[in-house]
């Protein structure tokens, strides 16, 4: 139920003014004292020619005080009193009989939503940076699926520029099929780096790359064959983090995608007489944007990162008609969206305002170890598979004859590591630290997790609560507190997606599991007498729902034990 909604209506009904506006206009009182929500009078004392006061009192006195345990004035508010048996009642009622799919919504059907997540580049490590992407990208695709619209995950690799000719001639000169298959990504990272040492000591190394790099794009068969290889082998290394993470993809059309797609966008340019030649290169001026100029073909009329981008712009809007395009790339990209959406809307496309960056922030060590490993790169896959070893210690200490252990400390050690990414507002930098992530008191993927497994276990241990049940008898502050708590997950993903913020269904889900943890101290479930123990144990269920579906959202699997 919509309380905002229904109090509205109510107190429309006894002053003349609109549902919508009286909604907005509703507030959550800062203490229990002053009720569960209060209407501010002072914006109405122009329009209804009263004192502010004067207006609360009327409309304590009028109203329609069903559902409510009072409605009374105080100063320029009138504040609502929920009662507390009906609102618990009414959201525990709803949440189970809508189970999976409580909090989700219908709202943005028959609309796509364009995702460009994770996207990292071939034949180089994926990074923690590169984490960060991937577990904002495949929650927030996952919430506007959840709230009815249609996700498309795009993951525009980096699989086409120069660098490929420097690393074809690597190749050839340093490395061999055998080593290739060995490690792929090490390797190739290995030869990439030697390629640059090599190339400090001889000039005409740098001049090799770009011959193969032209040959690359003229079509030639071997170059072809084993830039394709490089993509290969890369993909299959980073579908196995895609894999542990439980992370997919709609399309893998990387930036090599677009090579046929850019003459068109360079013909529209050139109409439209937006590019104009700087030092033999062909840019768009935006000075008058306060910004450096973007550039569309290099002097030697080759394309870059920018030209693939306008180019996948344009190819996106055709093919999926999105009424959002959303790139979530780290922030030091910020300078590059902006030229790009600047020069689509300088093409006349209206739609570019419908194209967000959703920038987030650096990810840096606490253990120093980590941090000190200079030059040398933290190999995701590594760090994922450690989270993985170090929750399995914990486990094996705190509750050695679990069964499957090896696959809880798998849900339970990736999900803390997502947890951790999504915790705080994006653009705040993540300081990594295994003894705070992995702990499971605080605010953690763990704490969260052991919350849920320990209602479980209630239920698995008590009972499941049967037949009917007198919710008025949870009316302690506790039991209520938690019930509110459970009527949030709604508001919670709505607000996410519209500020593309995944961290507040993670806050959500913490307070959701403090609240859990506060009624459980306080009230007793087995020792109670039977009605309000089926009250209680029906409320530790709709708890379990509430918490399994925000997981889902963040991208991390509950675990029934732990
Ligand atoms: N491959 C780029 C990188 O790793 C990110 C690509 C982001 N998406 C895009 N459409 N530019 O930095």
């Amino acid at each position: 139920m919509d309380y905002k909604q229904l109090i509205s209506e109510k107190i429309c009904s006894t002053v003349e003014l609109e549902v919508n506006f009286v909604c907005g206009l509703l507030e959550v009182p800062p203490k229990p004292e002053m009720g569960d929500y209060a209407f501010p009078c002072f914006q109405l004392a122009k329009t209804l020619r009263k004192a502010p006061n004067a207006i609360a009192v009327e409309i304590a006195e009028k109203i329609n005080k069903e559902g409510f345990e009072k409605v009374e004035s105080l100063g320029p508010y009138v504040n609502f009193f929920l009662d507390k048996g009906v609102f618990t009642k009414n959201i525990v009622e709803k949440v189970l009989s809508e189970g999976d799919s409580y909090g989700s919504s219908d709202f943005g059907q028959g609309k796509n939503i364009c995702i460009d997540y994770s996207s990292p580049n071939i034949a180089k490590p994926f990074h923690v940076g590169h984490l960060f992407t991937t577990v904002i990208g495949n929650s927030l695709y996952k919430m506007f699926n959840f709230v009815g619209y249609n996700s498309i995950g795009i993951n525009h690799l980096g699989d086409w520029g120069t660098q490929f000719g420097k690393l074809i001639y690597a190749y050839k000169h340093w490395s061999n099929e055998e080593d290739l298959e060995k490690d792929p990504i090490k390797e190739l990272l290995r030869i990439y780096v030697k390629f640059h040492d090599e190339a400090e000591k001889d000039e005409t190394l740098e001049d090799e790359g770009r011959a193969y790099f032209k040959k690359l794009e003229d079509g030639d068969k071997e170059a072809t064959e084993l830039w394709q290889r490089f993509k290969d082998v890369s993909l299959r290394e980073f579908k196995k983090v895609y894999d542990l993470l439980g992370v997919d993809f709609d399309s893998y059309a990387g930036e090599s995608f677009y090579n046929d797609k850019m003459d068109v966008i360079v013909e529209e340019l050139k109409n439209k007489k937006l590019l104009v030649e700087s030092n033999g290169a062909q840019v768009v001026n935006l000075e008058e944007y306060n910004m450096p100029p973007c550039i569309v073909l290099k002097s030697d009329g080759a394309t870059i990162y920018a030209t693939r981008d306008l180019a996948a712009a344009n190819y996106r809007k055709n093919t999926y008609d999105f009424e959002k395009c959303i790139y979530v790339v780290g922030k030091d990209q910020s300078l590059h969206f902006k030229q790009i959406f600047k020069v689509l809307e300088l093409m006349g496309n209206d739609w570019a305002k419908e194209c967000h960056h959703v920038p987030f922030g650096l990810v840096r060590f606490a253990d120093k170890k980590l941090s000190t490993r200079k030059g040398d790169v933290i190999f995701l896959d590594e760090l994922l598979a450690e989270s993985v070893a170090k929750t399995l210690e914990i486990i094996n200490e705190k509750n050695p004859n679990l069964e499957n252990k090896e696959d809880v400390s798998k849900k339970v050690g990736i999900g803390a590591m997502i947890f951790t990414y999504l915790k705080n507002s994006r653009e705040k930098d993540i300081v990594f630290d295994w003894k705070e992530m992995l702990s499971f008191e605080g605010e953690t993927g763990p704490y969260v997790q052991y919350t849920y497994a320990r209602a479980k276990s209630i239920l698995r241990r008590i009972g499941e609560g049967s037949g009917e049940c007198d919710y008025t008898l949870l009316s302690s502050k506790e039991e209520f507190e938690l019930a509110k708590s459970l009527e949030g997950l709604q508001a919670a993903i709505f607000q996410a997606i519209e500020k593309l913020e995944p961290s507040i269904v993670t806050r959500y889900v913490i307070e959701v599991s403090k609240a859990f943890n506060k009624f459980y101290n306080a009230c007793q479930i087995t020792t109670a007498e039977d009605s309000v123990k089926n009250a209680r144990l029906k409320l530790v269920s709709a708890t379990t729902v509430v918490i399994k579906n925000a997981l889902n959202l963040l991208g991390i699997d509950a675990v029934e034990q732990m």
